[in-house]
């Protein structure tokens, strides 16, 4: 990022804007409680919204708090006694991850939760976006929780449209500029800047362009409001001429993106589905999985690319399993990370 040429984030806007229309209600934003069961509130609520939506976790979220208040009470539950308060937000290996760390917490580390983000990393279920919300959430460590909403923010604020990824670089630079900012205004906290990009990308930029009010648009000095869309309707236009039902979908399986599953004995390869000749690639993944393997996905939205020098149309799709029981090999990130997919 060119410091002269990319304007600095409107922090202040945008907690202005959080005061009065943020969502503040959540209940696992009730900072008010002790502060080491707040740490349990936080981790569960963070474990229990991956993959799944604010509206739908509040019911379950409040029946668990009311049953298990602490990570000590949790962590004495079988599985038979927990599910019944899961039961419904799918993914179960999450449910018996949630009571294998709740126990590890609780009977290992005296229920005193990790602050290092590698060492929150290494329980289940907690990726890289998990670890910073615990860590900004409750440590209120000057931290981002990068996820696709948040990564949609900056893409707009600073290239105008979603389809330009933020860099690892920029990502670097904007929270150099966050740090500095809550330096400066020591009143605000971590805390304050997550829940209100989270709820900015929620009510507001998740909108697609033609819905957006430009006139009242929060963020008049970024290159999103600058072209008022118009490079992410171009993007958006660019894509349509992909060739969807002539595309070989991969699937890259894992779970938490801890664990790939593979059906390759020697080195990890994504599963692979020749073109479907039509466009609807979930319904076609999880018919075939459902079909071949009796096994339920959920899908993350498809990527599209051109492979081999733009010749061969690619569909790339992450999923995890909600439901099943699978026999496929286990791969680790680095052995995943060794792949590549053209071929
Ligand atoms: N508040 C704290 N964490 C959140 C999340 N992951 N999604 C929405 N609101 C939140």
């Amino acid at each position: 990022m060119e410091p002269e040429k990319f304007p600095i984030f409107p922090w202040k806007i945008l907690i202005h804007w959080h005061k009065k229309s943020g969502r503040d209600y959540l209940p696992w934003r009730d900072y008010s409680i002790q502060e080491n069961e707040l740490i349990y509130r936080v981790w569960l609520s963070e474990i229990l919204l991956q993959q799944t939506q604010v509206n739908r976790v509040i019911e379950f979220y409040n029946r668990m708090i009311h049953r298990f208040p602490t990570i000590h009470h949790l962590a004495k539950a079988s599985y038979d006694e927990f599910f019944p308060y899961y039961d419904g937000l799918g993914y179960y290996s999450r449910a018996r991850n949630l009571l294998k760390t709740a126990w590890i917490i609780s009977q290992k580390r005296n229920g005193i939760f990790p602050k290092d983000s590698k060492e929150l990393m290494s329980l289940p279920w907690i990726g890289s976006y998990t670890a910073e919300a615990i860590r900004s959430f409750w440590f209120c460590i000057p931290t981002l929780a990068w996820d696709t909403n948040l990564e949609k923010v900056f893409s707009r604020f600073y290239h105008g449209t979603k389809y330009i990824r933020i860099s690892q670089s920029e990502k670097e630079e904007i929270q150099k500029d966050l740090f500095l900012y809550l330096t400066n205004n020591p009143h605000i906290t971590s805390r304050n800047i997550n829940s209100a990009l989270m709820d900015f990308a929620n009510e507001v930029d998740l909108k697609n362009t033609s819905q957006i009010q430009w006139d009242t648009y929060l963020f008049q000095d970024g290159e999103f409001f600058r072209t008022q869309g118009k490079k992410e309707v171009q993007e958006e236009k660019k894509k349509l001429f992909f060739p969807i039902p002539d595309a070989e979908i991969i699937i890259v399986l894992h779970e938490n993106h801890k664990t790939y599953y593979s059906e390759n004995k020697d080195k990890y390869a994504p599963f692979i589905i020749s073109p479907i000749g039509h466009r609807d690639i979930r319904w076609a993944i999880k018919k075939y999985f459902q079909e071949k393997y009796n096994l339920t996905l959920s899908i993350r939205p498809p990527k599209r690319q051109w492979l081999k020098n733009d010749e061969k149309p690619t569909i790339l799709c992450f999923a995890q399993i909600q439901a099943g029981h699978q026999n496929f090999i286990s791969y680790e990130r680095t052995q995943f990370k060794k792949h590549n997919f053209e071929y």
